[in-house]
């Protein structure tokens, strides 16, 4: 394993690669940095710094307002932006593509709106047991406002989902199902394809959170027939502040508007507003223009190096470090299910994860401790919260050799 990985047979040139994002040649507490928190968020290549340098120097101005050239070209570079996701995700129409802010919003969008049009008293919005709080909260505010209920997909000691308790769970009370595609806090790789197959055989619509499964995969949201897919550009390489909301434009058009302001409608009066065409009808203000530039750069880089090899990669890598963590004494794995993308959860007995986690920073290791915003999950394993390794396709196995050395350390100092 540690052989394929050093001779690199996957498609791409790591170490090239590696250059390509300035902060991981940083130091950290007098070390090389080995940056492990990229299910937080990820690191940004130099072609992404260049897009947002070039756009702020050269076309800065507002969209969808201007009659002159600066803002023909600033919505241009905008709505480009928009093409590229809905092509990077296989969408039928740049119209089922919402600019939000992450993908926080994209949920609380579709909770508050899908919430508004279609639950009633009594209804039911099904989750599962390893959402994020992002995946949780929202639904709970919607169902308050409905009277309806949320109701829980369980999950089995590895973290997967079990399916039987599934198909009992969706009724005809049952109105959405909310299902995250991988587990921010497990790297669980959730069957999203069959459980919106079940869903929609009783005609129940699927929202899925692809916000860590956007930088690992290649997601086709037809092939998946996703009503509803939301992730956020700064975990796929892109800027902070920019989301995508995908929707079916059947789901959109019967929704109503989220938030009200400019762009979003086609005439106020003081009586009576009517409502922009989609997308525009879901984006009130100004957006953020650097953001819908830089994930359409941020998607580009992703398939330039190929989400096949990516996810080939980073598998492996995954093999290598649970094996080589797995030799060290009294480590516990959270979330050991058979499909699994680049997270390992773990905890090393004796300690607690924010103290392996701080010696870890004093030796040049980010990783995250702590529940991950996933609470229900952690009271599920019945634990306060893990240390999290978590990958991208620039780690190499010398992060995975620095993590496990460290851990060693951690785990004696500790114990
Ligand atoms: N949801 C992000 C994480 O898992 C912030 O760390």
């Amino acid at each position: 394993m540690a052989d394929t990985i050093t001779k690199n047979k996957v498609g791409f040139d790591i170490e090239k690669v590696r250059k390509e994002f300035p902060l991981l040649s940083r130091e950290m507490n007098g070390k090389p940095l080995v940056f492990l928190d990229s299910a937080a968020s990820s690191q940004k290549p130099q072609v992404l710094l260049d897009s947002i340098e070039h756009y702020y120097k050269h076309l800065h101005s507002n969209v969808h307002r201007g009659v002159y050239q600066l803002s023909q070209e600033a919505t241009n570079a905008h709505e480009h932006g928009r093409k590229q996701i809905q092509q990077f995700i296989n969408a039928a129409s740049d119209k089922e593509i919402i600019f939000v802010r992450g993908t926080t919003e994209g949920i609380n969008l579709v909770a508050s709106s899908y919430g508004r049009k279609f639950l009633k008293e009594g209804d039911e919005v099904l989750v599962s047991a390893m959402e994020h709080h992002s995946n949780i909260v929202p639904w709970q505010l919607a169902c308050e406002q409905a009277g309806a209920h949320l109701k829980v997909i369980p999950i089995n000691d590895k973290g997967e989902l079990l399916m039987d308790e599934l198909d009992e769970l969706l009724t005809e009370r049952t109105k959405i199902v909310s299902l995250v595609h991988v587990s921010n806090a497990l790297g669980t790789i959730n069957p999203v394809k069959e459980v919106i197959a079940k869903a929609h055989a009783k005609g129940i619509p699927v929202l899925v959170d692809g916000a860590q499964a956007i930088p690992h995969m290649k997601i086709d949201v037809q092939e998946l027939d996703a009503d509803f897919y939301v992730f956020s550009g700064h975990k796929m390489f892109g800027p902070t502040g920019i989301g995508i909301l995908y929707g079916k434009e059947k789901w959109l058009n019967e929704m109503p508007p989220y938030h009200g302001g400019g762009e979003m409608i086609k005439t106020v009066t003081f009586e009576k507003t009517t409502y922009n065409e989609l997308p525009f009808k879901f984006e009130a203000g100004t957006p953020d223009i650097e953001g819908s530039i830089g994930i359409g750069v941020a998607a580009e880089y992703i398939q330039q190096i190929g989400q096949e090899a990516i996810a080939q990669y980073e598998h492996e890598l995954l093999e290598y470090a649970t094996a080589q963590l797995s030799q060290i004494e009294g480590i516990r794995f959270v979330g050991t299910a058979d499909n699994k993308a680049s997270v390992i959860s773990f905890l090393i007995d004796g300690t607690h994860p924010y103290d392996v986690g701080t010696i870890l920073d004093k030796l040049g290791i980010a990783v995250r401790t702590g529940h991950h915003c996933t609470q229900p999950l952690m009271d599920r394993f019945d634990i306060p919260g893990t240390v999290r390794a978590s990958f991208a396709f620039y780690n190499n196995k010398e992060d995975i050799d620095r993590l496990v050395e460290g851990v060693k350390k951690a785990a004696s100092m500790l114990r």
